[in-house]
């Protein structure tokens, strides 16, 4: 990107992101660990507290978000500005999906995912939000690249799975992140167990103990641990959110305590 194009995407950006108190990137150096899930339920549990919140869906080869909150609406275009479409009240998605052939793979390169993102980010016209979620694909390549250039002031956090194979790949995120700036308010361990429904016993699913292992190694937060639930993946195949169809469950309180977390530490760190 040369000078210009950088004072452009900032003057149009500073517009566009301006009424956005936090900016928060959900990623891990994983696949399949549940980034998407923890998005778009962490976006469900800060609107339940009375937050507005957007969520931005960068997964360009899998983009995900509209599906499992049962996004229908497709954003509107007016005059080069993208209107999000409202999911429910005070919560805003927009996916890079909403302007590609879902059921056709993307064989774009790099400066192309990155121009798509940048074009999304700058001309999205969230309004006034309190918080945006950035959903990102695996791994530590252009998409999650393009918006720690782009949005200032964007603070992560970093998903994982448990078990000690996981940890690989999400110390080389964390890395990444700290390189980047866009410095991680904490980790999320997700499926970490799970309660037996016949005798409520607690099973380890994977074993190991990620989350713990690396909030201690890299002096980060463990934010939460998520319980693993097969009710989450019918729900999310449903476009059904935890904090709605889930109430009272162990999943629910874990998603209304990440909130609480994530808000404490935004206002300590
Ligand atoms: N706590 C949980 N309990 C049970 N299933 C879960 C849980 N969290 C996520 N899942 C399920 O695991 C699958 C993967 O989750 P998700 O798509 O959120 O992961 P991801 O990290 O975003 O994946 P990708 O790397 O492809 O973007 C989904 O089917 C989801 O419903
Ligand atoms: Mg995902």
């Amino acid at each position: 990107m040369n000078r210009e194009d950088q004072k452009h995407d900032l003057e149009e950006q500073s517009e566009n992101l301006a009424g956005i108190t936090h900016r928060i990137l959900v990623m891990s150096g994983k696949g399949g660990v549940g980034k998407s899930t923890v998005a778009v339920n962490l976006a469900c549990a800060l609107v339940d507290e009375g937050f507005k919140v957007g969520v931005l869906d960068i997964d360009i080869h899998g983009p995900n978000v509209s599906k499992m909150i049962g996004q229908k609406k497709r954003p509107m275009v007016v005059e080069e500005q993208i209107l999000p479409a409202e999911v429910m009240p005070n919560m805003k998605s927009i996916s890079i999906a909403d302007f590609t052939n879902l059921d056709s793979p993307i064989v774009w390169r790099g400066p192309l995912k990155a121009n798509a993102i940048r074009q999304l980010v700058n001309q999205t016209s969230w309004g006034q939000l309190d918080f945006l979620i950035v959903d990102a694909p695996p791994g530590t390549g252009d998409e999650p690249l393009t918006v720690s250039q782009i949005i200032t002031g964007l603070r992560s956090i970093v998903v994982t799975t448990p078990q000690e194979v996981a940890k690989v790949d999400v110390i080389r995120a964390l890395n990444f992140v700290q390189k980047l700036g866009v410095a991680p308010i904490g980790l999320v361990e997700n499926m970490s167990h799970m309660k037996c429904p016949e005798c409520g016993k607690i099973i380890s699913l994977f074993g190991g103990n990620a989350g713990e292992d690396l909030s201690r190694s890299f002096s980060i937060p463990l934010l939460a641990r998520i319980p693993f639930d097969p009710q989450v993946a019918i729900l999310a195949d449903e476009g059904r959110t935890i904090s709605s169809y889930m109430r009272g469950s162990e999943l629910e309180k874990a998603y209304r305590s990440l909130s609480s977390r994530v808000q404490e530490e935004l206002m300590s760190q």
